[in-house]
């Protein structure tokens, strides 16, 4: 009598890969890294004290280094943090940045974006900083790692262990410690009002259980997949926090499925990738809801018609029941309402959820997929 014990599947529980079982777990990435950090109206960071007491009134630059994935997730974070908290932010890819000669000073504060905590370029970015005098913040998902451990101050993102290559609940994690850091900043420095931050914490608060009823699109999306296995690009275009969100869903496609993806800011269309569209190009279109802008919403209805009229197949991520959207779109994914800044956490579920049904639907393995590292600790 034996008995097979196979430790990886049990650590699955119960799902076919690590990364379904991540995708799955995208709600509690956002609720447990909220947890604790949000007392009624006010954020509390005590993980930021290490900087010194103040610390937010007096710096007047915000630099974000990372790689992959968590370069995208600073890139909508630096969206809401420049909004709220009026502090001129950017992101830099960490291979770019220390490989330049960056203007630096005591009053940038350079923040580390690294689920591993040992990415070797993230980690030579944050070395770099704090020799040019700058303060350093890891944000980070794993404890204890070199990257926190060499930096001013940590805050750590809750997501729990990824073990799937490509990375999927801690993009969320990432998105909402860097919403939290923004708010918190913004509070420190008094340029968002009392009323609106509560307005915007309470909704936040519901930003779990919004990712939950997203996921429930998981078996359309698989229909949707396996019908298109035999897809050679897939295009995805955005705007504002959608753009990053676009560049992300192509990173996770060409990652796992092995398929041409690429990611655009709609705005760019007309100036290049409009030449790409060709009957039957099938391109994911993330929309903003119409109920909160009258600005971009039908700038990129109007990129739909562009690109519908030149034949492309348009997968549209937007809100449930946006009319404007409907008669130009082949297939309409709708999430939740909710605010603008929150829209990339539910808009980037659909499209980690259409990556790993197309690359199950080819037949690979989606936890570790060729030539890649989950952390590259090599330059
Ligand atoms: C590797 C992984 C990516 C990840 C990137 C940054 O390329 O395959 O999924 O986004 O490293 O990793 P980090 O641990 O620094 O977030």
């Amino acid at each position: 009598f034996e008995v097979s014990w196979d430790a990886s599947a049990a650590e699955k529980g119960g799902w076919p890969s690590f990364m379904a079982k991540e995708i799955d777990e995208d709600p509690e990435a956002v609720a447990n890294t909220l947890r604790g950090r949000v007392q009624h109206d006010t954020v509390v960071l005590p993980d930021l004290d290490a900087l010194g007491d103040d610390y937010f009134t007096g710096i007047d630059r915000v630099v974000i280094v990372a790689c992959g994935t968590a370069a995208y997730s600073a890139q909508v974070g630096v969206y809401a943090i420049e909004e709220w908290s009026r502090i001129p932010s950017v992101v830099e890819l960490a291979h770019e940045f220390r490989y330049r000669n960056p203007v630096l000073t005591e009053r940038t504060l350079v923040v580390s974006m690294s689920q591993s905590g040992e990415t070797m370029d993230t980690l030579m970015a944050v070395r770099y900083a704090k020799e040019r005098g700058a303060k350093t913040l890891s944000i980070c998902n794993t404890q204890g790692a070199t990257i926190p451990r060499e930096s001013d101050a940590v805050v750590y993102t809750h997501a729990g262990p990824e073990v799937a290559v490509a990375s999927t609940k801690a993009f969320l994690a990432q998105i909402t410690a860097l919403y939290l850091l923004g708010l918190y900043a913004a509070q420190v420095r008094g340029t968002l009002d009392a009323e609106r931050r509560a307005e915007l914490l309470t909704e936040f608060q519901t930003i779990p259980e919004k990712v939950r009823t997203v996921l429930d699109v998981r078996p359309r999306i698989r229909e949707l997949a396996n019908w298109m296995a035999d897809t050679r690009s897939v295009l995805y275009l955005g705007r504002n926090v959608g753009y990053p969100i676009a560049l992300e869903g192509a990173l996770k496609l060409k990652e796992i499925a092995y398929i041409h993806a690429e990611g655009f800011a709609a705005g760019e269309l007309k100036h290049g990738p409009i030449a790409l569209i060709e009957p039957g190009q099938p391109v994911f279109v993330i929309v903003p809801s119409p109920r909160h802008d009258d600005t971009l919403h039908p700038k990129i209805v109007s990129n739909i018609q562009e690109i519908r009229a030149r034949g492309a197949r348009v997968l549209a991520i937007c809100e449930a029941g946006d009319a404007a959207v409907l008669p130009y779109a082949d297939e309409v994914i709708g999430v939740p309402p909710t605010e603008p800044f929150f829209e990339p956490l539910l808009a980037v579920v659909p499209l980690q959820v259409f990556a790993i049904e197309l690359a199950t639907a080819k037949g690979l393995d989606v936890d570790q997929p060729r030539n890649l590292a989950k952390s590259v600790t090599v330059e």
